[in-house]
């Protein structure tokens, strides 16, 4: 891992954020944004292994869990075609892409039961996007681009070992899954 420093020094602010007693999630999303996109502006943290990509699927990597599960960082990795279903997260999440390019579908119930598209938008290199039950928790998640593409998730709980769901917009059933993680090790955030 090179320049360890910098996954360091912002899983120090985050510990420190999450932390602020009383704070609200608006605040830790506001927050949380602008330390994520300080993150992204440099590729050169982040383990090479923990941006393989599998024809099997896109891959999702732990990259550190606080002790209190207060908040996880996660590298999602994808390959051209390979998308998301249509799924919640039951806490707040902030997206940022690191490379290629990434579109994300918002989803709302419908009156027919079933889930609706209401919005649509491309993640480029350094976008920011935010997700929770309060803004918006639903959408489902491709990568928009020719190549690998490689986005930092962070999100208020520990997401792998999380309850929610993935739901079939045309009838609204939904099926609680637990997303675990692709990798059996963690980054080295001490090393020099
Ligand atoms: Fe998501």
């Amino acid at each position: 891992m090179q320049n360890a420093h910098r996954f360091r020094s912002y899983v120090q602010a985050m510990t420190t954020l999450v932390g602020r007693p009383g704070i609200p999630e608006r605040d830790v999303m506001d927050e949380g944004a602008r330390l994520l996109r300080d993150l992204i502006a440099h590729d050169d943290w982040l383990p090479p292994d923990l941006t393989r990509s599998s024809a099997e699927g896109y891959r999702q990597y732990l990259l550190h869990c606080d002790p209190l599960e207060r908040f996880c960082v996660v590298s999602f990795v994808w390959e051209p075609g390979q998308r998301t279903p249509v799924h919640d997260h039951l806490t707040w999440g902030l997206v940022g892409q690191l490379r290629g390019e990434e579109r994300c579908d918002e989803y709302a119930p419908a009156a027919d039961g079933g889930y609706a598209r209401t919005g649509s938008h491309g993640m480029r290199p350094g976008a920011i996007d935010r997700v929770s039950p309060i803004i918006g928790d639903v959408h489902a998640v491709s990568n928009a681009s020719d190549g690998v593409s490689v986005s930092i998730h962070v999100y208020g709980a520990n997401i792998g070992a999380q309850h929610r769901h993935v739901f079939d917009p045309a009838t609204g059933a939904s099926q609680t899954f637990v997303s675990g993680y692709h990798n059996t090790w963690l980054p080295n955030l001490w090393r020099p």
